[in-house]
């Protein structure tokens, strides 16, 4: 890994064994792109990547530079208004009413490791050889702005984090309207763009398309990443596929408004722009202060979907998540929502426990309804004191209890919101976001709390804290229930109602923070009604998160695959819910429910009093597996092996990092009578160990890559382990051990 520097033709080479990032300094001062892509050797001069190119209807900012129109240029972080037309990168409003600016290189300076990026979540590094970071420095004299840009490369694999600063040097104030954290100019469009899209109940299914001349884009205007939208896309070439080819994925690590587009210009060059989404954003500097943006995430690998999901997962499971949950196993947890709702008291939630601890179950969580008068979703939110009537001697006094039955206790918080019909709300009415003279829209009864004014974190710290000091609490699910509307805070001037948004999701980080510093050994999982806020951003807080609402098993499948090409298993929450469904109707077998479970931080959503003897023996042994295989499965190698978008069947797998150890998911939706034979080809082994598949027959890794393991749809009179009995949402699950002594 090193960070060249070439002073006579003002390149900069990033490089590690994977990539190369090229950029040069053009004689305007112009930050120009050249390369990003697979390692090529280091050279001086690069600059015939150019492509600068003199065209009709071109400008030309600096005289005498007609090849460096900047429409024509491919640059690192372009700005509107002097020639290039596309979509740019910043923007500021001036004291004169200007919006231009242009920024010219000043200096630059190499350093080992990566710098933390202060009250924003960002990848980290444990020790210096890691990583190298670039800064270089940037004027625009004319309007004053400094511009700070900075690049990390990862020593082992394609991986460059970004991220912008932009300093007020003018001596008077000025407007940022847009400050992205990336722009990338790749050379040509021949790509196909992934987004990760859906709604509540059915977030983050994979969509794709070919780029064309024009813009696509997605973004979130929600407050929260959202369930619409993930704040991660996917470029790869259109031959691509799971195993092979090149990919570059851009993820942004931020919670709230984001935007990110690709823009295929008439020269089929493609600029991809990632940041917070310029809507409804601004943010004042007065003279001498900066913005700094969050940071964006890139990774090039030419090994596939796969290479490039996995080299995501590692980074998110080892550099972004932190604390000590980190690399531990995860609890299993059973918890009451889909069991009760809100119709419990503490003699119900014991039972539940209880039965749970009987089943071997690790941590009982209680869900929303433990507060105030939260009787129903009404009243309540924002009084974080314990509903005495329901839960007699408090949140200190249950969690005893459920440690006394020899479990973990998780409790629920939803600190962002507030009901009107609550003490909160009655005593300080102006502390929700609202446009004063405006009535402000609810949504599931209540309003969002003005995060962006320090003293109401302040309090709702305060309250947290008290509950979490007197008390037992192993695990916090923070959730999040509703979207932005009427971003406007009451503690700001007009002309810092555009940082509204901004300051918000600072506000969420810094009571995060406050409580995994002072509550360390506190397991959190992030929640927004189900997966709104499934996003780096929170991982850098909460290392799992609750995947979607829909615990349905097919449709899980679904969304747990489709989170899967960014997200790694161990940070996403799956239980095991009742049927039928609650959100779909849905009855599936319970060894189905379980076996998609398994591939996630495992979890009950249910009485499992209401359960059969013999299901709750099954039960048992779920849990028994999950504590045998969970450090495999939250922390091996995940593959995508047959996706259950384009398949009535579908596979995924992990693989321990020594490779002895497999453990294959197969999923079918619907049954079909006496079909042909499937053969589902395992991914990662080593091709010379041997296998054995289910304590059964043995194979060569080579064999069980290349011509699958086979699996029939149970008619068609095969025998052996693998034959599926012919039913709906059926599922197997196949244990590849591999042995020494095997003689095939
Ligand atoms: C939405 C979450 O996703 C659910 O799991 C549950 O916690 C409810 N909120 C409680 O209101």
């Amino acid at each position: 890994m090193f960070i060249n520097y070439h002073e006579r033709t003002r390149t900069f080479h990033l490089q590690n064994d994977k990539i190369s990032y090229i950029m040069c300094v053009l004689k305007t001062g112009t930050l120009a792109q050249l390369y990003f892509g697979k390692k090529i050797h280091d050279r001086e001069d690069f600059s015939h990547l150019l492509e600068g190119a003199v065209r009709s209807h071109s400008a030309f900012p600096q005289d005498g530079e007609y090849g460096y129109s900047p429409e024509h240029i491919k640059q690192e972080y372009p700005s509107f208004g002097t020639g290039d037309f596309r979509q740019g990168a910043v923007e500021i409003m001036q004291e004169n009413g200007s919006r231009l600016c242009r920024f010219k290189y000043s200096s630059h300076s190499i350093s080992a490791g990566k710098p933390s990026l202060p009250g924003l979540p960002a990848v980290y590094t444990e020790s210096d050889d890691e990583a190298m970071t670039l800064s270089i420095i940037l004027e625009d004299p004319a309007c004053g702005a400094e511009l700070t840009l900075l690049y990390t490369i990862f020593e082992d694999e394609g991986i460059i984090a970004r991220s912008a600063k932009i300093t007020n040097r003018s001596g008077s104030a000025m407007q940022l309207t847009r400050a992205m954290s990336l722009c990338l100019d790749l050379p040509d469009s021949n790509y196909e763009w992934i987004q990760f899209s859906g709604s509540w109940a059915r977030e983050r299914h994979p969509l794709s398309r070919r780029l064309d001349t024009g813009i696509i884009q997605i973004e979130s205007l929600r407050g929260h990443s959202s369930h619409q939208q993930n704040p991660f896309v996917i470029l790869k070439r259109p031959n691509t596929d799971e195993s092979a080819g090149e990919a570059i994925g851009f993820s942004f690590v931020y919670s709230g408004n984001f935007r990110i587009s690709a823009q295929v210009d008439p020269y089929r060059v493609t600029r991809i722009l990632a940041g917070i989404n310029p809507t409804w954003f601004s943010w004042k500097l007065d003279t001498g202060e900066s913005f700094q943006t969050p940071e964006a995430v890139m990774v090039y690998t030419n090994g596939g979907l796969n290479k490039l999901s996995q080299i995501y997962h590692k980074l998110y499971r080892e550099r972004l998540a932190r604390g000590p949950w980190r690399d531990r196993e995860r609890p299993i947890l059973i918890n009451n929502w889909e069991a009760t709702y809100f119709d419990f008291n503490e003699e119900k939630l014991l039972k539940i426990a209880s039965k749970a601890k009987e089943c071997g179950v690790e941590l009982f969580v209680l869900d929303d309804g433990w507060f105030g008068a939260r009787r129903n979703d009404d009243a309540g939110l924002g009084d974080w004191v314990p509903a005495y009537e329901l839960l007699p001697d408090g949140i200190a006094g249950l969690s005893r209890k459920v440690e006394d039955l020899g479990m973990k206790f998780g409790l629920w918080i939803e600190p962002e919101m507030v009901n009107p019909d609550s003490d909160l709300y009655r005593a300080h009415p102006d502390w929700c976001l609202h446009v004063p003279g405006r009535k402000p829209s609810l949504s599931r009864n209540q309003l969002v709390l003005d995060f962006s004014r320090p003293e109401v974190v302040d309090h709702i710290h305060g309250m947290l804290a008290k509950i979490l000091r007197e008390s037992k609490v192993s695990y916090i699910k923070w959730d999040m229930n509703r979207s932005i509307t009427e971003c406007y805070s009451e503690a700001l001037p007009a002309d810092r109602q555009g940082e509204v948004y901004h300051r918000y999701i600072l506000g969420v980080y810094d009571l995060y923070e406050r409580l995994i510093q002072e509550f360390p050994d506190i397991l959190f999982e992030s929640c927004a009604g189900g997966g709104a806020r499934f996003d780096p951003g929170m991982l850098y807080y909460a290392p799992q998160a609750w995947t979607s609402d829909d615990t349905d098993a097919m449709e899980r499948v679904k969304i747990q695959y489709g989170t899967s090409f960014c997200y790694p298993v161990s940070c996403m929450g799956s239980h095991v819910s009742a049927v039928p469904n609650h959100q779909v109707a849905r009855i599936t077998p319970l060894k189905t429910r379980a076996d998609v479970a398994f591939f996630g931080t495992f979890g009950y959503e249910l009485d499992l009093n209401r359960l059969s003897e013999e299901e709750q023996e099954q039960v048992k042994e779920y849990t028994r597996f999950m504590k045998e295989y969970r450090r495999l499965i939250q922390y091996g190698t995940f593959y995508r092996l047959r996706s259950p978008f384009k398949h009535n069947e579908s596979a995924w797998m992990v693989v321990s990092d020594d490779k002895k150890e497999a453990l294959v998911g197969f999923y079918r939706t619907l049954s079909r009578v006496n079909y042909h034979f499937s053969r589902i080809k395992i991914q990662g082994l080593d091709p010379d160990m041997c296998y054995r598949v289910n304590d059964g027959e043995a194979y060569y890794g080579d064999e069980l890559m290349s011509t699958g393991l086979i699996v029939s749809d149970g008619t068609s009179g095969k025998t052996g382990d693998n034959i599926l009995p012919p039913s709906d949402f059926f599922s197997q699950l196949f244990m590849l051990r591999a042995e020494d002594d095997i003689n095939l």
